[in-house]
């Protein structure tokens, strides 16, 4: 993995407040003295502290990226949304869509790909993610679960150049499991099979999300076919998020 770029993604999920800044700086700092190696740092924190990173991350390697916005298009009357428009003028780049923690909470595939359709007639570049419950893994239902939700979330697209796919089972997702090590190689193999051969992506890119840790990225490493990470909990704190990247190199 030490030769390739990797992507860390950032997700703070509802954490964070003006204090955090203080934890960018930290990151941006690192990233500075940290030049020669290939990755890339997209924080994405809550819609309430885009403002602020986004002055912040200019002239750095950081980049920008929001968890979630609405499927419309256009600026309309839906109140607490935020359109892809408004976090593209606030210079994020990226946005997550797909996340368990929204599909719970009614985000459905036909959402997750509209969404994808907006996102991409903005110009934005997309982290869409994939995973299945523990339920559907004990039923052996994963694949299957793992294909519908790329196949629904990508139906009709046609530039697929600028999408991000994390994988992220759900049974992993802030429980302090991973997968065991072999498992997860044998997945990200197949769904970037699954991703070329049906989806027709010449080079897509697969993250693992899921509990990653400043212990456990030394076993996630060696997955080679990884390029990169999604990181909630431990994105928090600078210290651990700087100690996993350097852990993800040495
Ligand atoms: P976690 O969250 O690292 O805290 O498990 C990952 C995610 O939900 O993206």
């Amino acid at each position: 993995m030490t030769n390739k770029f990797i992507h860390f993604i950032a997700n703070w999920k509802m954490f964070g407040d003006i204090n955090s800044i203080k934890s960018l700086n930290k990151v941006i700092k690192f990233s500075n003295i940290y030049k020669k190696k290939k990755f890339s740092i997209i924080y994405c924190p809550p819609y309430t502290l885009l403002n602020l990173f986004s002055r912040k991350v200019k002239n750095t390697r950081i980049l920008l990226g929001a968890q979630n916005c609405h499927h419309e298009q256009k600026n309309s009357a839906f109140t607490g949304s935020i359109s892809a428009k408004m976090i593209k003028k606030l210079g994020a780049k990226y946005v997550i869509v797909g996340h368990s923690e929204v599909r719970d909470a009614g985000e459905t595939d036909l959402l997750v790909n509209k969404k994808i359709k907006t996102l991409i007639d903005n110009n934005l570049k997309i982290i869409l993610c994939i995973g299945e419950t523990l339920s559907q893994k004990k039923k052996k239902q994963t694949f299957k679960v793992l294909k519908n939700q790329i196949s629904r979330g990508l139906k009709g697209i046609k530039k697929k150049n600028n999408i991000l796919i994390a994988y992220e089972p759900i049974w992993s997702i802030g429980t302090g499991i991973i997968p065991k090590i072999f498992d997860l190689d044998r997945k990200i193999k197949y769904l970037k099979n699954f991703l070329i051969k049906k989806i027709k992506i010449k080079n897509p890119k697969v993250l693992y999300g899921g509990s990653v840790n400043h212990k456990n990225i030394t076993y996630l490493k060696k997955i080679d076919i990884l390029d990169g990470f999604l990181i909630g909990g431990a994105s928090h704190s600078p210290k651990k998020f700087i100690d996993i990247i350097k852990k993800t190199f040495i």
